[in-house]
C-alpha cells in the first residue's frame, strides 16, 4: 500500500514537528523542506522521516509530482516566504504549486500569528480552497517557533488572546476539481 505523503514547508533544520509526528505515525511519510543542512538525529531512528534540502528562490514551485501530497503544513513561514518577493506574490506562487501538488481532498495546515493568518485565509480561498475556523493551536501541535510567539503574546500590554502575536491555525483543504 503507498504510504500517504505529508510535507513541512520550512520545517526548520532541526525537523522537530515532524520528528514528534513520525514517532507516532509510523505508516505515513514525513518530507521535511528546508535550505539549512540538516541537524536532525531523528532521520537515523525513524525511516519515515525524510529531509530535503530545499529552499524556493524564484517560482516557488515545489518538488513533487502532481496529486502526490496528502497534507501540507505551513508553520510560521510567511515572514521568511515574503522577504523573497514583493508583497505576497511568492506566497500566492506557493499556493499555486501546493494546489498542483495536494491529491484531490489534500490538506494544507496553517500555522500562523493573527494578522497574517487572516490574511493568508484570503489568499486560499481566493485559490478555491475550502478554509476551516482560525482556532488556537493545540498543545500537541506546538512548533519551536510558536514557543517564541507565545512568549511574545504574554509579553503584550493588549494581553496575550488579544496580541498580534497570538498564534492560530486554521485547515484549507482542496475540493475536488
Ligand atoms: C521561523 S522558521 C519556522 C520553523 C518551523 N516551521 C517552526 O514552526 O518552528 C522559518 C523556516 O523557514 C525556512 N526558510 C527560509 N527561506 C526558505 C525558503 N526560501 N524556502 C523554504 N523554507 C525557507 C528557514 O530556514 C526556517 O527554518
Amino acid at each position: 500500500m503507498t504510504k500517504e505523503v505529508n510535507i513541512d514547508i520550512g520545517g526548520g533544520s532541526k525537523a522537530e514537528y515532524f520528528s514528534a509526528l513520525a514517532s507516532i505515525k509510523k505508516d505515513e511519510l514525513f518530507i521535511v523542506l528546508d535550505p539549512k543542512k540538516f541537524k536532525c538525529h531523528y532521520v537515523n531512528i525513524y525511516p519515515s522521516l525524510q529531509p530535503m534540502r530545499w529552499g524556493a528562490t524564484q517560482n516557488w514551485e515545489l518538488p513533487f509530482r502532481s496529486r502526490s501530497v496528502d497534507r501540507a503544513h505551513l508553520n510560521f513561514v510567511y515572514d521568511f516566504i515574503s522577504a523573497w518577493g514583493l508583497d505576497e506574490l511568492p506566497y500566492q506562487k506557493l499556493i499555486s504549486s501546493l494546489k498542483r501538488v495536494l491529491k484531490p481532498n489534500g490538506q494544507v495546515f496553517v500555522r500562523e500569528p493573527k494578522i497574517p493568518l487572516e490574511i493568508l485565509r484570503e489568499f486560499f480561498e481566493r485559490e478555491g480552497f475550502v478554509i476551516s475556523e482560525s482556532v488556537r493551536i493545540e498543545k500537541q501541535n506546538q512548533t519551536p517557533t510558536y514557543a517564541s510567539f507565545i512568549k511574545w503574546a504574554k509579553k503584550d500590554p493588549v494581553g496575550e488572546q488579544q496580541s498580534i502575536y497570538f498564534p492560530m491555525e486554521f485547515v484549507a483543504t482542496l475540493a475536488p476539481q
